[in-house]
């Protein structure tokens, strides 16, 4: 089948949001061993690297590169093509994980039952909500104790303000933990507590089977009462309000005892949206069009430390990719020369033949392709929606041989590309200052641009607490503005007007006295 819109309806592409120690990385196996990607369970790794010092953490990317593996996995799931887009585990690379779910059409939530809704988890769903991504949600951990299914919801709902619409519900918890009943289906999935292989599992029809009570005892008796008021409280999933991103499916389970996995993997397969049209500045674009584009999101580097390699992930958003194809890249108002593209199956990395909507490319990248490049067949447009986000933490650049300015500059420019940090150039002094989100990420440049393009620096601390774009409408007060205030305005890598807050006073204040200009902690990609 070669047909753009058949091929674009069977896909699936998703991201999982967790806080740090969720199950992320265990549910993410647990979803490749079920659509049968992986054979053996502790093939998924890598993330765990996040969780060594600095240090370690960049030797351990130098010896074998960020995994890539981990990052695209692409398996077939009942008739569908399932793509599942990593995001980065640790936190400073959190600008990274925003960026992929730019690039998804629904995700997946992952909470732990003793937990419930974490910051991290908070921050994301923000993330989800500027493009109304809809969300499963997975409640993990259920064979440790965890606190009453019933506040976990009501949680999800204060919290996140989604409306949630229990799927399967918890018999029993922890040591008690015997099972779910699956609402939809009027079934019980029970538990053996067998972690190291997909096992059989038994199965009972019927919420009120006869011997259940005798069988599990209070856990039975306790559900009873849960579904009853789940029942009464009007709880019914809607796949509409679902799509819109109002109502969660809540699955529960133990991500490490494959227990509830499969029945979420149906659910999602089910109900989650094929890919949907894209804005761009000139006009919406159909996943059915015949056309090929895509949009950037995501450049790794030194994926393969003997090349130097740098890969550009790319969504397709319409068309076929075929391989050899012409590619123009809108910002650079021409062709760029593409030698191979890569699909990502779960344990490899390929050259591909063809793409369709919703599957991601990975794309050899000698530095002429940076986030939020649209690739076309010609047609000039923009993707809308690939945010760059302000940054919270600054430091100020000292090279330690003047003479290397022009790689330092160079090297920071391709850096800012890549999405590794953001560089912003005052405009009345020669300063170079740096914004990112996590301090690992100033490590990572500081090591790049010795390890890359062999210029020695150090940072140190400025004066800015946080940055914000500005424009007005107005020109004329927009240049009295900047005027007045030109000791703390730089330009941003793309020339944009950037204003530098020395504290949260500061900006508050600039505010109250200029309520013509608008201070964005956002900003699109150029
Ligand atoms: P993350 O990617 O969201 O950070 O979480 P990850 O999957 O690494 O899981 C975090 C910890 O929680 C791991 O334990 C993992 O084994 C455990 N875990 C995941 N799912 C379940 C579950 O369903 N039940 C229980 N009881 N534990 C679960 P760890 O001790 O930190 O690591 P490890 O030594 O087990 O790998």
């Amino acid at each position: 089948m070669s047909n753009v819109a058949d091929q674009a309806l069977l896909r699936r592409t998703f991201a999982i949001i967790s806080h740090p120690d969720a199950g992320k990385t265990t549910l993410t196996e647990k979803l490749l061993l079920f659509g049968g990607a992986i054979q053996l369970a502790g093939t998924v790794k890598g993330r765990k690297a996040t969780r060594h010092a600095t240090s370690d953490w960049m030797a351990l990317e130098q010896q074998r590169g960020i995994s890539i593996t981990t990052s695209v996995m692409q398996f077939p799931y009942k008739d569908r093509i399932v793509n599942l887009l990593d995001t980065p585990g640790h936190e400073d690379f959190s600008e990274d994980t925003y960026r992929t779910l730019t690039a998804v059409d629904s995700a997946l939530m992952v909470i732990d039952a003793a937990k419930g809704v974490e910051t991290r988890t908070i921050k994301l769903m923000e993330v989800c909500r500027l493009r109304d991504t809809p969300i499963i949600s997975f409640v993990n951990k259920l064979d440790r104790e965890g606190r009453p299914p019933l506040e976990l919801l009501d949680e999800i709902e204060k919290v996140l303000g989604l409306q949630c619409t229990p799927i399967t519900w918890p018999l029993g918890m922890g040591r008690e933990f015997k099972g779910v009943y699956h609402l939809l289906e009027d079934r019980f999935y029970l538990y053996s507590g067998d972690k190291h292989r997909i096992s059989e599992i038994e199965t009972v029809d019927g919420l009120l089977s006869p011997g259940l009570g005798d069988r599990f005892g209070q856990s039975y008796q306790t559900l009873r009462d849960e579904i009853e008021l789940l029942q009464m409280a009007g709880t019914e999933f809607d796949l509409d309000k679902y799509r819109a991103a109002k109502l969660t499916p809540v699955f529960f389970g133990s991500a490490i005892s494959n227990f509830g996995v499969r029945e979420l993997l149906n659910g999602f397969v089910e109900w989650a949206p094929p890919p949907q049209p894209r804005a761009t500045d000139a006009r919406d674009v159909e996943p059915t069009e015949s056309k090929f584009s895509g949009f950037v999101f995501k450049i790794q580097a030194n994926m393969d430390p003997k090349h130097r390699d740098r890969v550009a992930f790319l969504r397709v958003c319409s068309g076929a990719y075929r391989r050899g194809m012409a590619l123009h890249s809108v910002r650079l108002g021409g062709p760029v020369r593409i030698s191979s593209a890569l699909t990502f199956m779960a344990s490899d990395r390929e050259t591909v033949e063809e793409a369709w909507p919703g599957d991601i490319i990975g794309l050899h990248n000698h530095g002429n392709i940076a986030i939020g490049d649209a690739l076309t067949e010609g047609e000039t447009l923009r993707f809308l929606g690939i945010p760059n986000f302000a940054p919270e933490l600054f430091r100020r650049v000292v090279l330690r041989d003047p003479l290397k300015a022009k790689q330092l500059n160079k090297g920071l420019d391709q850096l800012c590309e890549e999405g590794a940090t953001q560089v912003y150039r005052p405009l009345t002094n020669n300063d170079i200052i740096l914004g990112a989100v996590g301090t690992l990420q100033f490590d990572v440049v500081q090591f790049r641009l010795r390890d890359e393009y062999n210029v020695e620096s150090s940072f140190e601390p400025v004066s800015v607490h946080c940055a914000r774009w500005v424009d007005c409408p107005d020109p004329a007060l927009f240049n009295a503005f900047v005027d007045k205030n030109e000791t703390r305005m730089a330009r941003d890598h793309y020339g944009d007007l950037v204003y530098l807050a020395s504290s949260s006073v500061n900006l508050s204040m600039t505010r109250e006295r200029h309520p013509e200009v608008r201070f964005l902690d956002t900003k699109e990609h150029a």
